[in-house]
Parts: C-alpha cells; sequence; structure tokens
C-alpha cells in the first residue's frame, strides 16, 4: 500500500532546472566552450561538484581543486541571483492542485531533492508547509543516482520503500528511485526517462488517483 509521496524540486516544482542550466551555461562559455540542452540533461539530479566535473570533463580541462571551488562558488552566485527573484508565481501549474489531492488521500509528502538551495527556494515559494519531510544536499552525502535521498526521506516518514512513490525529472533521479525500491514517475519525456515506471510531462496532467492505481 502506497503511503508516501516524494518530490524531487527541481524540474518538478519549480523550473529551476533552467537556471542551473542557464548558470552552468555561462560558466562553460566564461572557460571557452558550451554545453548543450542534452549534455545538460546529464547534470540534473547530480550534485554541484559532480556537476562541475562532467562539466570540466566536457570541456576537456583538468584543474586544480581550489580553482574548482571558486568556479562552483561562482556558478552557485548566478544560480542565486536567478533563484532570489521568485515568488509562489513560479510553482509549476498543477502543482497545488496535485499537492491538495495528496493531502485528501491522506498520504504523506517529503521533498527529496540533492539541492543545498533547495531549503530557500522553499521559502521563496512558499511551499514549508506542504512537506512532512524535507531532505535536501545539506543531508546527504551522495546526489542521485544513489538512492540516499530517497531512502531517508522514507526514513524521516517512517514508511518503508515499497510504500513510496518517487517524482523525478531527471535521468539521475528516476535511477536513484528504483535503486531505492520505489515506484518512480517520471515528469517529462519517455524517451529520456526509460527507466521511469509511468512519465508524464507535468504534474498537471496527472492525478493522484492515477498514479495510485498504476503503483499498487
Ligand atoms: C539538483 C539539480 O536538484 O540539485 C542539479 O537537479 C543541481 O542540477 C543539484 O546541480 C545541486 O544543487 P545546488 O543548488 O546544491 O547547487
Ligand atoms: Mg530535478
Amino acid at each position: 500500500v502506497i503511503k508516501a509521496f516524494l518530490f524531487d524540486l527541481d524540474g518538478v516544482i519549480v523550473d529551476t532546472a533552467i537556471y542551473h542550466y542557464r548558470a552552468w551555461k555561462r560558466l562553460a562559455n566564461e572557460l571557452g566552450f558550451d554545453i548543450s540542452e542534452a549534455f545538460n540533461e546529464r547534470l540534473k539530479g547530480v550534485s554541484r561538484m559532480e556537476s562541475l566535473d562532467l562539466i570540466l570533463e566536457h570541456g576537456g580541462l583538468t584543474l586544480p581543486e581550489e580553482t574548482r571551488t571558486e568556479l562552483a562558488a561562482k556558478k552557485n552566485d548566478w544560480y542565486l541571483e536567478l533563484v532570489s527573484r521568485m515568488t509562489p508565481d513560479d510553482i509549476l501549474p498543477g502543482v497545488p492542485q496535485f499537492f491538495s489531492q495528496v493531502r485528501k488521500a491522506g498520504l504523506l509528502a517529503a521533498l527529496g531533492s540533492v539541492s543545498k538551495n533547495a531549503p530557500l527556494i522553499i521559502e521563496r515559494i512558499g511551499m514549508q508547509d506542504a512537506f512532512d519531510a524535507i531532505i535536501d544536499g545539506n543531508k546527504i552525502t551522495r546526489g542521485k543516482p544513489d538512492p540516499e535521498v530517497f531512502l531517508k526521506g522514507a526514513d524521516e516518514l517512517e514508511v518503508s520503500p515499497a510504500e513510496c512513490v518517487v517524482f523525478e525529472d531527471a535521468v539521475a533521479g528516476v535511477e536513484a528511485g528504483k535503486r531505492g525500491g520505489m515506484f518512480v514517475v517520471g515528469i517529462g519525456s519517455p524517451d529520456v526517462l526509460t527507466q521511469a515506471d509511468m512519465v508524464a510531462p507535468s504534474l498537471q496532467e496527472l492525478t493522484v488517483e492515477q498514479v495510485l492505481q498504476k503503483a499498487q
């Protein structure tokens, strides 16, 4: 029986995935190369430092630890500039309605994000009270596709992985949910999120009932 829904943040609840992409692209351009949208799919759900390492590898650059720390901080400053302008209007279409269905169905809700900025974003969009547990990048040691973030979420909610449904827009995030033993709803394209148990373009196209029917 499904008892809890675990939500990724970037690209599922808010469209910060595009902000991450813009900030990384700006950094890559400054370093003398470019990153495509297709390459960006590999960065989704991946931690800040791991993302930077993938980008540097893509550009054929090897840089010392100190420089890498500086570059990551620079990207984060640009990202925070974009995030600081966010308001509840930035919540993706269908999210408030979906969350009220979650509550009506008596399900628990948790956030499962690798982002260290997740608490700030949740506050900016006024969704602090929508979650029974918040797991973010400050509480974990391994990014997705490691299942740690979702297993911690289940743990805090005191439910088992088999009682959870994960909502994810990232290839790495879908893999994390599957490795954690959870039913995974991919948010995006079925051509990209091939490992997901079901896929919808956004939460707006889904009802809680549809998910529960497939998951149990
Ligand atoms: C994930 C994003 O949610 O958080 C990744 O999908 C991002 O793109 C990661 O790199 C880490 O985010 P932050 O905010 O800690 O740099
Ligand atoms: Mg995401």
